[in-house]
């Protein structure tokens, strides 16, 4: 949410700006803005739209001087508008400002600085940043960023400069992310890793309450009481190349295609003759010995990765689990002991609810476990252990690779817990591991079946724009599945209207006579997950209801379902044969990329879908 870049150094800080915020636009990209010192002088432009609109501007007059600072912005206080995009300035405008959080206070910090005199041109938060640093302004810009920071409550990642200090960059983070890059005679700062590094591999993740100042030749962190603070560096093993598209449209299409190779990227890692290994994790293994239940928490994507978590957990490690949003978590009061782990599921390892819920679950007493993407992310570095997904940087809006490698980390703990704790025979264990090394061959081979641009995904899409007009823009997708893929229901529903605005919504199959199939006349599309054998019959009578009613039909089964064929359905989409327990692996890749299409046939901004962020550090 909002994406920040700092540079001081010899180069252009235009060029360098615009750059690292075109990495960070996935935070947020509804205005972006730039403030370049030179002479002592701040020059600020900033527009209203995509970093492009800015670009362009940017193009036409560019801004001389080697030090800046440049954000993009998704709207929290105040609309998305060429007066509320940062940097924000003071009264006297020799400071600027760039922020990433939400300062919870600001009203009443607003209403004293008026009273002051202070004048206030935007309805943002933010503002109230720069003329706090002014008020506190004596000469000294560490100092007056400091003072200023202990005045705000919320979260807040900021850049600032000063026009009397032509040498620094000042910065400081309280439950927003910032890192700093380390150069040869020059510094950047910056929200997220992708901005820098085309510069630098050598990055000091900054702690809540580091105040961070950065000259040309050297970086220096204290905390709140002005105390020096040292930081080791870490080196960032991944390449540029990883961040960007690769020959591919978007980069979503580009990272449902990764999948297979972090999946066997993930073999490779974590498993060690024949057992599943996690190097990074310093939770003792007497710890998952003694649990007695686990709850999962997480947002978004990564809750549904959560629900097909449990499913699994429970099958192969027959220990209880319970999922919940993190919203709802932090809110209410759990029944958790110190026998409860809890497990924090996040791509970016900063969404701010699941940090809350966190929080609450380390405050409860309870061991807590990250699963997370992001390195040295504040989810990853606040648990008592974390296992990574290394799945690279995920930059569209819509999550999918992070999916799979969320739920292939889930396979992991559950054969790591059934073998500590002897649910499964060492036989059982070997064939579980067979059989996940079995799915990154697989989904290989059905995304090969994908790699063409007019696949039959593609007219499944097209069929439905067609449709969807005739019906006067009437119809929507639903979701139906149930057990084990039920969750697989919920996310392809989330992966569609995230990203074509078009209604879906998914539901265990089983409770559309309680309800839902009120819905159904001719206008929904009606995706059903049919790939198990368990509940295969079911799902077929739901199907003929549906179509009894008019409904369109998606079929999602196994190759080589005869049956299907009798049920006169719509259209069917074939996976591989796989061990039920592991189907949602391969069932969730044909519905990401069924919303990849339907928003391609839609023609909509797929990699930065309107109102999204791709990470929410605000509540
Ligand atoms: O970074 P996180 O995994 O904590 O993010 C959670 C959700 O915000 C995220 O999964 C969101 O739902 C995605 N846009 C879905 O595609």
């Amino acid at each position: 949410m909002c994406g920040i870049v700092g540079y001081i150094g010899e180069r252009k800080a235009q060029d360098i700006l615009l750059k690292g915020l075109k990495r960070l636009e996935y935070r947020g990209y509804d205005s972006a803005g730039v403030a370049v010192l030179n002479r002592h002088k701040i020059s600020i432009v900033k527009r209203q739209g995509k970093l492009s609109v800015l670009s362009t501007e940017l193009s036409g007059r560019p801004l001389a001087g080697t030090l800046g600072i440049g954000h993009t912005r998704w709207a929290t206080h105040g609309a998305p508008s060429h007066k509320n995009a940062h940097p924000h300035r003071d009264c006297k405008g020799k400071i600027a400002v760039v922020h990433n959080g939400i300062i919870e206070n600001y009203l009443e910090l607003k209403k004293n600085l008026k009273k002051k005199g202070h004048k206030f041109l935007s309805e943002t938060d933010t503002e109230i940043l720069s003329h706090l640093v002014e008020e506190h302004y004596k000469g000294n810009l560490e100092e007056a960023v400091r003072r200023t920071v202990k005045m705000v409550k919320g979260s807040y990642a900021i850049a600032v400069i000063h026009e009397d200090e032509p040498y620094r960059i000042v910065g400081a983070r309280c439950d927003s992310p910032l890192i700093v890059g380390l150069g040869k005679g020059e510094n950047f700062l910056a929200s997220d890793v992708p901005a820098i590094l085309d510069y630098t591999h050598d990055v000091i993740y900054l702690d809540n309450h580091d105040i961070v100042t950065l000259t040309r030749g050297g970086v220096s962190v204290k905390d709140l009481s002005g105390r020096n603070m040292r930081k080791s560096p870490s080196r960032i093993k991944w390449d540029i190349s990883q961040a960007e598209k690769a020959g591919y449209k978007h980069f979503m299409l580009k990272e449902i295609f990764e999948q297979g190779d972090v999946l066997r990227n993930m073999l490779e890692e974590r498993i060690d003759k024949g057992r599943v290994v996690f190097n990074e994790l310093e939770i003792p293994s007497k710890v998952f010995r003694s649990l007695k239940n686990i709850m999962i928490v997480a947002c978004g994507t990564a809750y549904h990765a959560g629900l097909t978590g449990k499913y699994i957990i429970e099958e192969c490690a027959r220990i209880p689990c319970h999922v919940d949003t993190s919203s709802e978590f932090r809110y209410r009061d759990p029944v958790l002991d110190k026998n409860t782990l809890v497990v924090i599921v996040s791509q970016s390892g900063e969404t701010a609810d699941s940090l809350a819920a966190l929080r609450e679950a380390k405050r409860r007493g309870c061991k807590t476990l990250g699963i997370c993407n992001v390195l040295g992310s504040s989810i990853a570095r606040e648990a008592d252990g974390v296992i990574y997904t290394h799945a690279g940087p995920e930059i569209a809006v819509a999550s999918t690779k992070a999916y799979t490698a969320q739920l292939a980390i889930f396979y992991l703990i559950a054969i790591y817990l059934a073998s500590l704790r002897k649910a499964l025979t060492a036989s059982g264990i070997t064939s579980l591991i067979k059989e996940f090394g079995k799915c990154a061959l697989l989904m290989n081979e059905l995304l090969g079946e994908y790699k063409s641009e007019y696949n039959a995904l593609a007219a499944y899409a097209q069929e439905f724009k067609r449709y969807y007009h005739a019906k006067h823009n009437k119809s929507y997708f639903l979701y139906l599945a149930r057990n084990i893929n039920y969750p697989n229901a919920l996310e392809g529903a989330l992966k569609l209207k995230e990203i074509s605005y078009i209604s879906a919504e998914g539901y265990p199959a089983g409770e559309m006579k309680h309800g839902p199939i009120a819905l159904i006349d001719e206008n929904p599309w009606v995706v059903c997950i049919a790939t198990q054998a368990k509940t295969h019959d079911k799902m077929l009578s739901n199907m003929q209801e549906i179509k009894a009613r008019g409904g369109i039909v998606i079929a999602m089964v196994t190759e080589g379902d005869k049956e299907i064929m009798h049920h006169n359905v719509n259209y069917v989409i074939e996976i591989p044969p796989v061990r039920e327990l592991f189907s949602p692996l391969l069932t969730v890749i044909p519905l990401q990329l069924l919303a990849y299409y339907v928003a391609l046939e839609f023609g909509y901004d797929i990699d930065q879908p309107r109102n999204l962020a791709k990470s929410v550090t605000v509540e």
